[in-house]
């Protein structure tokens, strides 16, 4: 069993369209050149940098071949209305018309949760999505779930991203800590690999297919963007469990796989 993590791909149509965009292809292509194949692709979010339709159209052209399957979830650069508008009904969001949704792999759940809000930068994922969790991960105890939204539901370290990380992460907390299943909460956001134990289980953030974010540690230094290495995270069942990987891209020796 393998699922490719990956996040911010911050597609956007301006002048600067090509990059994002070339760099997400990138990390797909890397992706499929991994043997054996990954079982799924997940991008924990920001899929598009401003919420535009176009933006997700452009990212049904990168992803609509793709041979794998991918699920999406919202950020908060996105506008889920806008990304339902091009992905409702489809795969890459369970075959419904909600940005929160549960797809059946044969020995692995996912769950991607809607942690977008209108009125800031920060998430939430709400009452109603944590009783639908709580359902879910009910439904297949014995199978490993993996719970992916945008907003990591614990500090990381980096003061500005935690002033916006997920604002009801104790009560995802509580629902996640009553299943014995949770593999992995899989988050992104902070365009950094990151791996924080929490309620029972591991949240790990992926970096960035786009740009890494600056590791600034103190409140009173400026936080910003770097063109460090591009990359995904890999988990793969191991017999002691799921390990995580760092899989490099933009600056790998690695193969590219074409589709
Ligand atoms: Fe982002």
């Amino acid at each position: 069993m393998l699922i490719a993590h990956l996040s911010d791909p911050h597609l956007r149509t301006d002048a600067l369209a090509a990059e994002p965009a070339a760099l997400l292809r990138l990390a797909l292509g890397r992706v499929l050149a991994l043997d054996p194949r990954p079982d799924c692709v997940v991008i924990t979010g920001d899929l598009a940098e401003y919420g535009h339709v176009d933006a997700y159209a452009q990212l049904r052209e990168v992803v609509g071949r793709f041979p794998l399957p991918v699920h999406l979830t919202t950020g908060n650069h996105d506008d889920p209305e806008a990304m339902l508008e091009v992905f409702a009904g489809t795969s890459f969001v369970g075959g419904g018309r909600s940005a929160h949704y549960a797809v059946d792999h044969p020995g692995f759940t996912v769950v991607a949760l809607d942690s977008w809000r209108a009125d800031g930068p920060a998430g939430l994922v709400g009452e109603e999505q944590l009783s639908w969790l709580d359902d879910v991960l009910g439904q297949r105890p014995e199978v490993p779930a993996f719970v992916c939204l945008h907003h990591p539901p614990v500090a990381v370290g980096i003061p500005l991203l935690d002033g916006m990380r997920l604002e009801d992460g104790p009560a995802l907390g509580e629902v996640l800590g009553r299943h014995g299943n949770v593999a992995r909460v899989l988050a992104g956001h902070v365009h950094r690999a990151i791996s924080v134990p929490f309620a029972g289980t591991v949240v790990t953030v992926a970096p960035s297919t786009y740009r890494q974010t600056s590791l600034t540690l103190r409140a009173d230094q400026q936080t910003g963007y770097l063109a460090e290495p591009t990359g995904f995270l890999l988990h793969v069942a191991t017999e002691s469990g799921f390990a995580t990987h760092t899989v490099a891209v933009s600056a790998a020796g690695g193969l590219i796989g074409a589709f």
